[in-house]
């Protein structure tokens, strides 16, 4: 077992265990070095280099756990959905019709995305320390977001105002992207992720009555199809402080929090049986080594004592945050933590 694994399910832990979200990615200069070569999607349906992107990290850092270099948009790209980074996602032909979500087929990921598949494998296959992978999925709603959006937004209004002019239509294109993304979890278990996550980037902008009507019973619909792997599952909900007695009720082990919102309230809401994971400011990174010591040990007191606390960001990395920052987090975090 590892300090992370154990953590994710709320076991006592030798130190408290971190990783960073978007840890593969820009703030490297090994990753820019990478990507100056090659296009985005190009990394991501490249074994060899998606893996190579995973590891980076891994080689670097201290880290307890390893995320996929892949995209949440990039199972829809196997489903036949043409985008393109911009560096955010940019679909075609959004989705606004019945028509449209009936043509949309099944994802059969041995088929349509196998790449992904065999990147995990190689990273399972090299990874430093034997550190576990994370593998993972964007939430069904947060996908339709996009889906129905076209693009990335603040307010993701078209995909909003869909919800309450087309219910019965969106709850068939959050259903069938519900069923995707199982299979593509499940794919990705199988290949050897140890652990799954689902992103709820954009689901802190429903009501709490919206959440639950949409995009709750979507997501629990993946992680109902998952729970007979033995594969914990996190459950990260950006700005979801106004959302969290609904997500206490997923069937999920871990649940991330950003950090506009208490990880002690929040503990006491999702109760004991569920780990928690953050929930550090993006922007602390930026401060003097001792103010980010501070910044992250406000962090572990709000967290508390109690077994199952996974350090990590708030949200993504910035991709101006110096590096070495990063490291000094990691052996802080370690460091403060150890237990004999
Ligand atoms: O290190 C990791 O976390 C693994 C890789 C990863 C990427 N995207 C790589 C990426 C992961 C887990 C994601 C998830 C993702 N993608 C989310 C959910 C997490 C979140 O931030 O809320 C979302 C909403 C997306 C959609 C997306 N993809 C956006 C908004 C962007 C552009 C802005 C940005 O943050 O970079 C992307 C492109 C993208 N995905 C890049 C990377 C490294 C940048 C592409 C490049 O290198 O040019």
């Amino acid at each position: 077992m590892s300090v992370f694994l154990d953590a994710c399910r709320v076991r006592p832990t030798a130190y408290t265990p971190i990783w960073i979200m978007r840890q593969a990615g820009r703030y490297l200069p090994e990753y820019r070095k990478l990507r100056a070569q090659v296009d985005f999607v190009k990394l991501t349906r490249t074994p060899e280099l998606a893996a190579e992107a995973t590891l980076q990290p891994l080689r670097r850092y201290e880290l307890d756990a390893g995320i996929l270099f892949s995209d949440i948009m990039t199972p829809l790209q196997g489903m036949g959905i043409e985008l393109e980074f911009e560096p955010g996602p940019i679909v075609r032909d959004p989705i606004r019709t019945d028509e449209q979500i009936d043509a949309l087929p099944p994802l059969v990921p041995e088929r349509d995305v196998p790449f992904v598949l065999e990147a995990v494998r190689l990273v399972r296959a090299n990874a430093p320390r034997m550190t576990p992978l994370i593998g993972f999925a964007g939430a069904p709603f947060t996908l339709f977001c996009y889906l129905v959006c076209g693009r990335p937004s603040k307010e993701f209004a078209a995909a909003r105002a869909f919800l309450y002019s087309h219910p019965a239509s969106a709850v068939r294109l959050l259903t069938h992207l519900a069923d995707a993304m199982a299979a593509y979890l499940r794919a990705q278990a199988h290949s050897g992720a140890q652990a799954l996550m689902l992103f709820e980037s954009w689901g802190g902008l429903l009501a709490l009555k919206e959440y639950r009507r949409f995009a709750l019973p979507a997501v629990q619909r993946t992680v109902a199809a998952l729970r007979d792997l033995e594969v914990p599952i996190i459950y990260y909900a950006n700005q979801g402080s106004a959302l969290m007695q609904a997500v206490a009720e997923l069937d999920v082990d871990v649940v991330g929090v950003d950090w506009r919102t208490s990880l002690a309230a929040n503990r006491q809401i999702l109760g004991a049986s569920k780990a928690i994971q953050g929930n550090l400011d993006p922007a602390a990174l930026f401060a003097s080594p001792a103010e980010l010591r501070v910044q992250a040990d406000a962090v572990l007191a709000d967290a508390g004592r109690a077994p199952g606390h996974i350090f990590n960001l708030g949200h993504g990395i910035w991709p101006d945050t110096d590096p070495d920052a990063v490291a000094r987090l990691i052996d802080h975090v370690h460091e403060r933590t150890a237990r004999d």
